[in-house]
């Protein structure tokens, strides 16, 4: 990939930051554009470019895309589902009309390719498991209403524009990089996993669990997750796909199994020596007891598989990044 120009678009974040550095590790000569919200300056490795800027401001668009970029992956979003059903004002703003910025700027480019960051939350509750990509999408918050909103988008853009796209569904991203090249923890992490570390390093008192009386192996809810090396790799892969077969994407990114909640406990009491608090609650309304993809149309489609997902990894190299805080 040596001499690509890739821009990456919330590349400072925790999944861009990962995405930013698999591009890197290719050879691609990596720009971020990030406006530092959730992002990390420290995030970025040496030798990437930051511009520090909006979605919001499309002039700083017109002006950056006068410059050519073989590729844009597009990450910048607001994605708290909770949030949504309280801000959907702002979700309409930041995830809808940031993403319309970027394509009028970017889409009427000769040889456009744009990677978006979708979510399994495009699919609502499973019908059946796993979820493949033909499943009903129905979401049922509005961050996922945003999300199946861009993708119609880059269809309709595709068509009209010529633009090539992936859009990419993540199940629950997890982990950190193995060698510790990204250790900026997430602003305001909702996702199970760093809250679970929050209580090992005594940040929060406890964990709410939701339910302990569901239909699986031990009673708590069961997800996806996908260690954000692995996205990162997915990424690459699919925009090599892009360059060498016509057409566009609509994928999978996650592993096929699930964990639940109890083993991410456990799995994180053994890892980090340290107790973690928790009390059962009454199931949250509208939780399926589980999640997980189809992981296969990512096979057939990118030759990508996760490698680094089991438990352990994506807990350890996470522990990795707390424990020397104080
Ligand atoms: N974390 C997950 O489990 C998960 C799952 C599915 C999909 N996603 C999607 O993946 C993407 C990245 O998620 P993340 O977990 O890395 O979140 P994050 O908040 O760490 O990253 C988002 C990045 O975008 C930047 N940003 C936000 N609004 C911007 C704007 N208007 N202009 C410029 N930059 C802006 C932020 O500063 C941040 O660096 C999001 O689109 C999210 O919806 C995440």
């Amino acid at each position: 990939m040596k001499g690509h120009k890739i821009l990456i678009v919330g590349g400072a974040g925790y999944i861009g930051s990962h995405v930013a550095l698999a591009f890197q590790e290719a050879g691609a000569t990596v720009v971020v554009l990030d406006n530092l919200s959730t992002g990390r300056r420290e995030n970025l490795q040496p030798g990437m470019e930051l511009i520090e800027g909006d979605l919001q401001l499309p002039g700083l668009l017109a002006d950056l895309f006068r410059g050519h970029f073989d590729g844009v992956i597009h990450l910048a979003a607001q994605k708290a589902a909770g949030e949504s059903m309280v801000k959907p004002e702002l979700y309409s703003r930041q995830n809808l009309i940031g993403s319309l910025n970027l394509l009028e700027a970017y889409a009427k480019q000769p040889q456009s390719r744009l990677i978006f960051s979708s979510t399994a939350a495009v699919y609502g509750n499973p019908v059946r498991l796993p979820m493949d990509e033909t499943h009903p999408t129905a979401p049922v918050n509005f961050y996922g209403f945003t999300k199946l909103a861009i993708e119609g988008y880059l269809d309709w853009y595709g068509r009209l524009r010529g633009m090539q796209f992936a859009a990419l569904r993540y199940f629950n991203a997890a982990g950190y990089d193995a060698l510790g090249r990204i250790q900026g923890l997430e602003k305001n992490p909702q996702n199970l996993i760093p809250v679970v570390m929050e209580v090992a390093k005594g940040w929060r008192k406890n964990l709410q669990v939701f339910g302990n009386d569901y239909p699986t192996s031990d009673g708590s809810g069961v997800r996806d997750y996908i260690h954000v090396s692995d996205l990162g790799r997915a990424h690459v892969a699919a925009y090599r796909r892009l360059i060498e077969t016509p057409g566009n994407l609509t994928v999978n990114l996650g592993t096929g199994k699930g964990y639940s909640v109890f083993e991410v406990i456990e799995e994180t009491r053994r890892v980090s020596g340290r107790p973690i608090p928790h009390e059962v609650v009454p199931r949250r309304e509208g939780d399926p007891p589980e999640v997980y993809a189809s992981a296969q149309l990512a096979k057939e489609t990118l030759g990508w598989q996760a490698r680094e997902s089991d438990l352990s990894n994506m807990i350890e190299s996470t522990w990795n990044c707390y424990k020397n805080l104080p």
